[in-house]
């Protein structure tokens, strides 16, 4: 199919049916009455923004969401590869659906994303109750492809990639909160030797900082967004190509009225440049908190895993990044048990926690990806090693964070409340501050609803995974008082 990267010009048409009164919408021939879709997501925020792209285009295709599996009419999985955990949830998910299928013939079952992009084809051979596999780069034709099916087209496979020499795409969103995903950046050229990514979501490619500005500006202005993420596998090369910056467009984002707060992931440490960090200290509205994956904390790890940097190097930047803004909140990725790392490799990594200091850690233990540079390293690492490795790691930080969070007890932080949680059979609010820390809190009226309200809380108790206050003032959905000393935790 021609085109299949970026749909230029739709083709949808609506009418409303005289007999029904229901809307219809009509594409090359065919109608398409209110139908229903259900759609699973797994992997990373990069393949929940894809989603909900998907679920945006198919809107104009008269589908609705629905949580409810069995009113279905279209399911669709998005799938992630880069580990083999979400690998064996979705073949497992992927499975049961057969019984959906025999419950209704009319069922029209799809699946995207990475595992589709390198075995979409295998997987619509394989499984019988699968109509089609679409790949990462083809998304915004995901109505064609929906068209293809209701067509009779049979069962394919799409998995091109998007050629054009631009990334040109508009922010789409179908949620009413005041939070956005902005992809800015896709692909990956880095070819970490464990990752998969580059495979299933090709070469790096940036949206034009103008594009991306007025995109933000048009967020920000007609659908109430105060909060950003700017998105990219290595959101540090945005750009490049271009000769702009993540420093330069931060810089710009940063002037827009009404926005709120600015996030960026996933960074890449050798990425980082001298302007960028200077910006951490300039730019008011960015965020405090910098996600950083150093993924070990050996050199010789590093090396194995090319990813261009040393600890001592990412160390520097730690400092770097805290003298610009002493305020400032790191996070990071841990892969435990690369292809023979021994105990003294290992160990290097729990040293450079103690001198990272991170607020919170993601840890994974290393798994295989098949066309992957170390899927072929010798490997004599037992699944037990790797576990107890991971398990040791995880509380090893646990009493790094837990020194690290006390003295936010008395503080009061700001929160952009996002939802309920049940804590001990009570009923709270939470939310993350500024920071990214999550935050719990008891609503002073208990029918009130806080969802999406900026609220001030006085920290009553932190430790290493919750954090708990008291309301102190309620400034509703916008906030007029810009007090930033509460946006520091
Ligand atoms: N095995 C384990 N963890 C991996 N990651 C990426 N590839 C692998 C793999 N093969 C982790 C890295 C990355 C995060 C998104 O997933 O830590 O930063
Ligand atoms: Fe994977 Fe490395 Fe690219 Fe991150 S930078 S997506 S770990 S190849």
């Amino acid at each position: 199919m021609a085109g299949l990267g970026k749909r230029q010009n739709t083709g949808e048409t609506s009418f409303i049916d005289n007999v029904t009164g229901q809307k219809i919408v009509k594409l090359g021939g065919l109608e398409f009455p209110p139908r229903k879709v259900w759609m699973k997501t797994f992997g990373c925020q990069m393949n929940y923004h894809d989603s909900e792209r998907i679920l945006s285009h198919l809107k104009d295709l008269n589908f609705s969401h629905t949580e409810e599996k069995e009113s279905a009419d279209l399911i669709l999985f998005n799938t992630c590869a880069i580990r083999d955990l979400a690998n064996t949830k979705f073949y497992s998910q992927l499975g049961e659906i057969k019984h959906n299928k025999k419950k209704n013939e009319k069922l029209v079952v799809g699946v995207g994303g990475c595992v589709a992009q390198t075995e979409g084809k295998a997987l619509v051979k394989k499984y019988k109750h699968l109509d089609f596999a679409f790949g990462t780069d083809v998304i915004d034709s995901i109505n064609d492809l929906v068209f293809r099916s209701y067509a009779g087209d049979g069962k394919f496979s799409v998995n091109a990639w998007d050629r054009s020499t631009d990334f040109s795409i508009e922010t789409k969103i179908t949620h009413g909160s005041p939070q956005a995903f902005v992809n800015i950046i896709k692909g990956c050229n880095k070819y970490c030797s464990y990752c998969i990514v580059p495979y299933t979501r090709g070469k790096e490619r940036s949206r034009k900082c103008k594009e991306v500005v007025e995109d933000v500006r048009k967020l920000v202005k007609y659908q109430g967004i105060q909060e950003i993420t700017l998105l990219g596998q290595n959101v540090n090369s945005y750009g490049k190509e271009n000769n702009e910056s993540l420093a330069m467009l931060i810089t710009e984002l940063d002037k827009i009225e009404g926005l709120e707060l600015i996030r960026y992931t996933t960074s890449h440490p050798y990425d980082v440049s001298d302007e960028l960090i200077a910006v951490h200290g300039t730019a008011k509205k960015l965020s405090n908190h910098l996600h950083l994956p150093v993924q070990s904390g050996s050199k010789a790890v590093l090396e194995r895993m090319l990813r261009e940097y040393t600890p001592e190097h990412f160390l520097n930047l730690c400092n770097k990044l805290r003298k610009a803004n002493p305020n400032i909140i790191l996070s990071t990725d841990i892969i435990v048990g690369f292809p023979n790392e021994t105990q003294e490799e290992f160990e290097a990594t729990l040293k450079l926690l103690d001198e990272a200091q991170f607020d919170f850690i993601y840890s994974y233990v290393y798994s295989a990806r098949k066309g992957t540079k170390a899927a072929k390293m010798p490997d004599s690492l037992t699944d037990d090693i790797r576990g107890e490795r991971l398990r040791y790691l995880q509380s090893y930080q646990l009493k790094i964070q837990e020194k690290l969070r006390a003295p936010l007890k008395g503080k009061t932080l700001r929160v952009l409340v996002d939802g309920q949680s049940n804590q001990k059979g009570i009923k709270k609010w939470k939310g993350r501050t500024n920071g990214n820390r999550i935050v719990h809190f008891e609503p002073v009226d208990a029918d009130k609803n806080y969802l999406w309200h900026w609220v001030d809380l006085e920290i009553t108790s932190a430790t290493a995974l919750s954090c708990q206050g008291k309301l102190l003032k309620d400034h509703g959905k916008k906030i007029e008082s810009h007090d930033f000393q509460c946006s520091l935790g």
